[in-house]
């Protein structure tokens, strides 16, 4: 006879028994994984793999990262030329998280300051950058950090226009992705053209949004899918909405107060709040934080550095009613990054206080990590964690790892590795911001041993998971799914959580939770693709396991 302990609802496994978990305080911690990466981790992104992509430019001459052989082969000497020549260096490397090590990639041309996303089968669709690179289109397939099998791959087909400091989004259809704008290219395309004859489109809104006197202020324009299918937009201070299949701006937001712009070289920072199964992930959320004060591109360059800006707003981007409510940050910040922790929380790591983005441009780095907790109460949902000894400043970034750590890498406000007598030095150490959650005392809270039964699962298909939740459940157990970002310039690309419906949930005698969940409803909600799942106990995450959803 089989006998079923509990069967619960999915709101709660405590069974009344209420568990609060002590989280108030904690600040986390920094751990120093890496001292030389070799190259600035200027893009970084997470595959499913469990690796790291990271590249900078490869037109910075030398890095730290002395190869003995070219890529074409020849042998890199000792002789005066091949000492500097940038071809005797390496300008990717892919990082293994579990053997912490790092390898070489080979680049043919410069993906400097350029966009990527995720295609639905995990490889890595990266596109555009300088000079011979504005144009190109590359591929990164991942095959597992130990196989040093897998390398760039250089499309022979070209993008219509130049895209450097573009932004990529993935879509919902045809596995391909929409490029948007790039500096003084004020129009978006699509790649993979669908026909040969597909050029790129006409964007006016990124012709009015660009501020000729200060560098556009709306480069690496904040992009995200709505679930509506729509593309929401953002640039400088203003946004829009723009249907993609009619080419057609269907939504004009107003513009987002604050003295200052948002978008390179202001270089604030973007994110979509978690989606809902609650409302059938109807209701969008965007929130854009910090940036620089109107000209602080030209005081910068006669050395004099502006406060930046505290403030962010967050905006509805679905229904009708469209306000940017307003909140500040502890301090001014800019060139941070902003990830979504599993918790759903946010967390903005990385940048500086005065200044903007660019060469030499920022001082006043920002040490300490913020956490934004999106469901506290107005004027409250801010907390600042602890610092870091290490200034993350222009080309730096961050990522999230499947165990809950974030990745912090880069930073170079310079042409050239540079080391000595500048403000801020080329930095090539490795960190994981490792926040409160990870506390050894938070692991019976923990759920653990988490397993998907099927890992393609077709939209709106139900799915079962197990984990072990062994001495503390809580009242709130929650899943989500979220899919890793392309990140440079401080905005991750392609940044998404779901908190998925659980349909039913079965605790049985060993701590073993069974959990029936459902798959978002469609591509648009989720375009197709690797997401991670994770189990997340009263605010204590369990390590994330790699799920795709995929078209049945
Ligand atoms: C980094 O370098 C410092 C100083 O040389 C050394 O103490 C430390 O162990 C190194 N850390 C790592 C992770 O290699
Ligand atoms: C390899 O690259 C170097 C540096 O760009 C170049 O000088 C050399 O001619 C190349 N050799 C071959 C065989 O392509
Ligand atoms: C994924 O699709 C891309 C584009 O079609 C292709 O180049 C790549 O080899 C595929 N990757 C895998 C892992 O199948
Ligand atoms: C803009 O600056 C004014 C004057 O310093 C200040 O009162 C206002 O709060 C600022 N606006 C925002 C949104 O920060
Ligand atoms: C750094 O911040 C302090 C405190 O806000 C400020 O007084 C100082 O002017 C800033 N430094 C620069 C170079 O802007
Ligand atoms: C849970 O996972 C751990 C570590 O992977 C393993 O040692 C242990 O046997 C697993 N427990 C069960 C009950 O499967
Ligand atoms: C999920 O588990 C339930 C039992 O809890 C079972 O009835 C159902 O068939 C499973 N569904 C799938 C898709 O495997």
């Amino acid at each position: 006879m089989i006998i079923i302990l509990f069967i619960l609802v999915c709101v709660g496994l405590s069974n009344g028994a209420n568990q609060k978990i002590p989280l108030q305080g904690r600040k986390g911690q920094w751990h120093l994984l890496l001292n030389n990466t070799g190259v600035v981790g200027m893009h970084m992104a997470l595959t499913y793999e469990n690796t790291v992509i990271m590249f900078d430019q490869t037109e910075a001459g030398q890095s730290s990262y002395k190869l003995r052989k070219r890529f074409n082969g020849t042998m890199c000497t000792r002789n005066q030329h091949d000492l500097t020549d940038s071809t005797c260096f390496a300008h990717s490397v892919e990082y293994d998280i579990s053997s912490n090590r790092i390898r070489p990639l080979r680049l043919d041309t410069d993906p400097w300051c350029s966009s990527g996303s995720f295609l639905s089968n995990g490889t890595l669709l990266q596109t555009g950058g300088y000079h011979q690179g504005a144009k190109r289109v590359r591929y990164y397939r991942p095959c597992g950090g130990n196989h040093h099998q897998c390398d760039w791959i250089q499309s022979k087909k070209y993008l219509s226009n130049e895209r450097w400091y573009a932004s990529s989004q993935i879509l919902p259809e045809h596995d391909r992705v929409v490029l948007v704008g790039g500096k003084r290219v004020f129009t978006y395309e699509f790649v993979p053209k669908i026909s040969p004859n597909e050029k790129s489109f006409n964007l006016p809104f990124l012709h009015q949004t660009y501020d000729r006197n200060s560098d556009g202020n709306n480069l690496y324009p904040f992009i995200h899918l709505s679930s509506d299918g729509n593309l929401f937009i953002f640039a400088n201070r203003d946004s829009i909405l723009l249907n993609l299949r009619r080419n057609r701006v269907i939504k004009t937001f107003p513009r987002i107060p604050g003295n200052g712009s948002r978008n390179y070289p202001s270089s604030g920072s973007s994110v979509l709040l978690p989606l809902d199964h609650k409302d059938n992930f109807k209701k969008v959320e965007v929130m854009v934080c910090g940036g620089s004060a109107t000209g602080a591109l030209n005081a910068a360059r006669r050395k004099r550095f502006i406060e930046g800006l505290r403030s962010c707003g967050r905006m509805v981007i679905t229904g009708n009613k469209h306000i940017w409510e307003m909140d500040y940050m502890p301090k001014p910040r800019f060139l941070h990054d902003m990830i979504i922790l599993p918790t759903g929380n946010i967390l903005i790591i990385n940048g500086a206080k005065h200044g903007c983005a660019g060469y030499d441009n920022a001082r006043n780095a920002s040490l300490e990590p913020y956490l934004y907790s999106p469901k506290k109460r107005l004027g409250k949902r801010f907390s600042v964690l602890e610092k870091t000894m290490i200034a993350r400043v222009y080309h730096s970034s961050a990522t999230l790892l499947p165990d809950g750590r974030v990745l912090v890498a880069g930073s170079n406000p310079h042409e050239t590795y540079t080391f000595h007598n500048v403000a801020y030095p080329t930095e090539l150490r490795l960190q994981a911001f490792v926040p409160h959650y990870m506390e050894k005392r938070y692991h019976t809270w923990r759920p653990s041993n988490l397993t998907i039964e099927k890992h393609a699962i077709g939209y709106g298909k139900e799915f079962n998971v197990s984990f072990l939740l062994g001495k503390k459940p809580s009242d709130d157990v929650r899943f989500n799914v979220y899919s890793p970002p392309f990140t440079t310039h401080a905005f991750a690309m392609n940044q998404r959580m779901l908190i998925l419906r659980c349909k039913r949930m079965v605790r049985s005698s060993k701590g073993w939770v069974h959990a029936v969940l459902e798959a978002p409803p469609s591509s648009v909600v989720a375009p197709s693709g690797y997401y991670l799942l994770t189990v997340v106990n009263g605010g204590i995450p369990s390590l994330s396991k790699w799920i795709r959803f995929a078209h049945a």
